[in-house]
């Protein structure tokens, strides 16, 4: 079978045969029928994260169950499911005190499960995933039944632009109606976040990005305003928001300038969500009296602040019936072999999700599917 495999830093990832291991008693194998393309995935060849390599690229996928090891119930063989690259161990101490998100079992960048590469030296697969392939064998527990009805390039970014966009606003922020909110980064995080933003009543709904291209998503995903980021962005929010700043402002990028630039937007006492996954020499400076007098809460939202198995059915559920419309984060239908361009799109700024669409064989789908963004 096939995978994106990404094999140093700053060199670019290339299509390549990859062996897969029986699925143990514990594990399933899966047919991957679409796989989103996310930033974190650029991060982790761009030189941002510091993944071990050789590793095989994707987290946010769906697809269809093909075997099931002994010890496994939660599926059969068949079943649709969403991939989830922070399964929770339900044993440690987080897991325990009701932060499933922060699991100390999970989240290491890359990780053995057995796959190899053609010449059969061992690969390591993204967050226990490696699922821009066109299959995997995943842990029991990292496979999330969805409805067969809803499309998979729906289902697949419920595993990760969705859950932790829609999460961030719900249930690590707490938007209320009526909230003012910026959302700063419109990729397929930042585009979920404001559809969220909306969906929860919040308004005004800022969103800001360094691309004027982005206007139209962000209107389309249900934004009330439209910024280019630039050196006034921060008088700009306040203009809207009565001079006072926004309640909450989501960082979708993943630099301390744009954390900086969401402090800055936030009022007094508001809060600050950085969303985004940033460089760990990339440092954020501000003033001991700046944090007193403003009053500000800066906190992160990993993973939306999600128990997944908890709600992304959920998601799937308003996916499902068009309460929750996930249409227009798609910018590009592609296969296999056009993943790297569209990692190189990312990279420029362009579009938001690029999908990998695979047919039910398995085998990627041929020629291309170039939807115009909105
Ligand atoms: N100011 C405003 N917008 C910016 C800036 C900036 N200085 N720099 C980049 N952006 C915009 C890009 O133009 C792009 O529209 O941020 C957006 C990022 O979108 P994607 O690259 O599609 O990223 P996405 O997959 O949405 O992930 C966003 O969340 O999960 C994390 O690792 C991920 O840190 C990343 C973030
Ligand atoms: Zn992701």
């Amino acid at each position: 079978m096939r995978a994106l495999v990404a094999r140093a830093a700053r060199v670019p990832p290339r299509v390549e045969e990859v062996i897969l291991p029986a699925p143990g008693p514990d594990e399933v194998r899966v047919a991957i029928r679409a796989a989103g393309i996310c930033h974190s995935d650029l991060s982790m060849v761009n030189g941002t994260l510091a993944p071990p390599y050789p590793l095989v690229l994707g987290h946010e996928a769906a697809g269809v169950v093909r075997t099931v090891g002994d010890r496994v119930d939660r599926v059969r063989a068949g079943d649709h499911v969403v991939l989830n690259w922070a399964p929770p161990c339900r044993r440690c101490w987080h897991c325990r005190h009701g932060e499933p998100w922060l699991c100390a079992a999970t989240g290491a960048p890359g990780t053995p499960r057995g796959t190899s590469a053609a010449d059969g030296a061992p690969l390591h697969v993204t967050l226990g995933l490696g699922a821009l392939a066109e299959e995997v064998v995943v842990a029991g527990n990292a496979v999330i039944p969805v409805p067969a009805d809803l499309p998979s390039e729906l289902a697949a970014l419920l595993g990760c632009a969705v859950l932790t966009g829609v999460g961030a606003v719900r249930r690590t922020a707490g938007v209320a109606p009526g909230d003012a909110v910026a959302v700063i980064g419109l990729g397929g995080v930042g585009l979920s976040t404001v559809a969220a933003a909306r969906a929860a009543g919040a308004d005004p709904v800022i969103a800001v990005d360094l691309a004027e291209a982005k206007r139209g998503l962000a209107t389309a995903a249900g934004a009330t305003d439209f910024l280019v980021s630039d050196e006034t962005s921060t008088r700009s929010v306040r203009a809207l928001t009565g001079g006072r700043g926004v309640d909450h402002a989501f960082e979708c990028v993943g630099r301390a300038a744009t954390i900086r630039l969401a402090w800055r937007a936030t009022r007094r006492g508001g809060q600050v969500l950085v969303v985004g996954m940033g460089a760990k020499d990339d440092v954020l400076e501000l003033g001991a009296l700046d944090i007193f007098h403003s009053a500000r809460v800066l906190r992160s939202s990993v993973y939306g602040s999600s128990d997944p198995d908890r709600d992304l059915p959920e998601l799937a559920r308003a996916a499902s019936d068009g309460s929750l419309d996930l249409t227009t984060l798609i910018t590009d239908r592609i296969n296999l072999d056009e993943a790297p361009e569209a990692l190189h799109r990312m990279a420029r700024g362009e579009g938001a999700r690029s999908v990998v669409l695979f047919e039910e064989t398995g085998e990627p789908a041929r020629g291309r599917v170039h939807s115009a963004p909105a």
